[in-house]
């Protein structure tokens, strides 16, 4: 295949303020660094779905050469991703589903294999005795209904689990509902949240409201930074966690195949694993040996141009001191 001497990615995030997101753009910027081809353009949309489809009706004006969406919901986006699709231009769809198949790629982990997998460990500590208590996401999006639905399939198998589902309020206040139900039911024994934030916050109220408490948090997502997910587990905040990648890299080689026009999977599953305490410590290490050699080549880089500035201020210089 010829290969394009520029590529133009666009990428609409919905939301930028927590750390999931922060890291998906990261890893993306990185891999995108290491094409120099790829002119990559991130727009975020301040977690307002009007501004999202804004965003990528000027892409599909620019004409840009792949488009990648994180949708906040799968149902408001669906014109605009019609729209980018009849002009010819590729979207690739990363993390939460949208109802319209009218795209080139979905990218993202099984989010009902997420639920399970929690599920299948409360399972398994408790041998199927436990009063358990699960977090939902605050608002309707793919990952949260599926979460859920998979944790659902697993636990109510077993009579004697209990189980209550409660939604998060948002992911950064006191939750009320949690509250709530910690002060009713004095014998909780595990919580499984949306995500590692949520569970933080509950492990944090149930600390401070029952400071002997037995409660034993899971989260998802799985962060490799400080006050993420991987660091909780280790700090044996969270018992588990269940690995939700982002996708960040994956998705800017994706859009890299496409635009060299190969044929590539309509659903590219990311893995998802489990995280306890047994295997805490050599995921965040591998992880870190990683994220080491990404800054090295992110360090080389800018060396590279560094030297290629004095390179041509030198040059410069010289041809200045020939004239004179
Ligand atoms: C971050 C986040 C993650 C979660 C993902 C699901 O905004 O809530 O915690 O895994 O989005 O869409």
């Amino acid at each position: 295949h010829e290969k394009k001497d520029s590529i133009s990615i666009g990428f609409s995030q919905i939301i930028n303020n927590d750390m999931w997101r922060k890291s998906m753009d990261h890893a993306m910027k990185v891999e995108a660094s290491l094409h120099p081809e790829v002119k990559l353009t991130i727009y975020n949309a301040d977690r307002e779905v009007k501004k999202q489809i804004q965003d990528i009706e000027k892409m599909i004006e620019q004409d840009m050469d792949v488009i990648i969406i994180a949708p906040y919901e799968s149902d408001s986006i669906v014109p605009v991703i019609e729209k980018a699709n009849l002009k010819g231009i590729p979207v690739i769809i990363v993390d939460r589903k949208v109802n319209t198949s009218n795209y080139t790629a979905f990218l993202g982990a099984d989010n009902i294999e997420v639920g399970r997998i929690a599920g299948k460990q409360i399972v398994s500590l408790s041998k199927g005795r436990a009063n358990v208590v699960e977090i939902r996401s605050e608002s309707v999006t793919s990952p949260g209904t599926e979460r859920s639905l998979g944790f659902k399939q697993i636990i109510d198998q077993f009579p004697d689990i209990d189980r209550i589902s409660i939604d998060a309020d948002d992911f950064n206040s006191t939750n009320s509902k949690y509250v709530k139900i910690l002060d009713s039911i004095p014998n909780i024994d595990y919580v499984f949240a949306f995500n590692d934030v949520i569970a933080y916050n509950a492990w944090k109220i149930s600390k401070k409201k029952k400071p002997n408490n037995k409660i034993k948090f899971i989260g998802v997502d799985g962060l490799n930074v400080p006050n993420g997910g991987l660091q909780f587990v280790k700090d044996g905040i969270l018992t588990a966690t269940v690995l939700y990648p982002t996708g960040g890299a994956e998705a800017i080689k994706l859009a890299l195949r496409i635009s060299n026009k190969e044929i590539v999977p309509k659903n590219n599953k990311l893995n998802t694993t489990l995280i306890d305490s047994l295997n805490a410590e050599i995921m965040s290490s591998q992880f870190d040996k990683i994220s080491l050699q990404q800054s090295d080549i992110e360090n080389q880089q800018n060396f590279i141009k560094d030297q290629s500035e004095k390179y041509s201020s030198q040059r410069n210089l010289l041809k200045i001191s020939i004239t004179l």
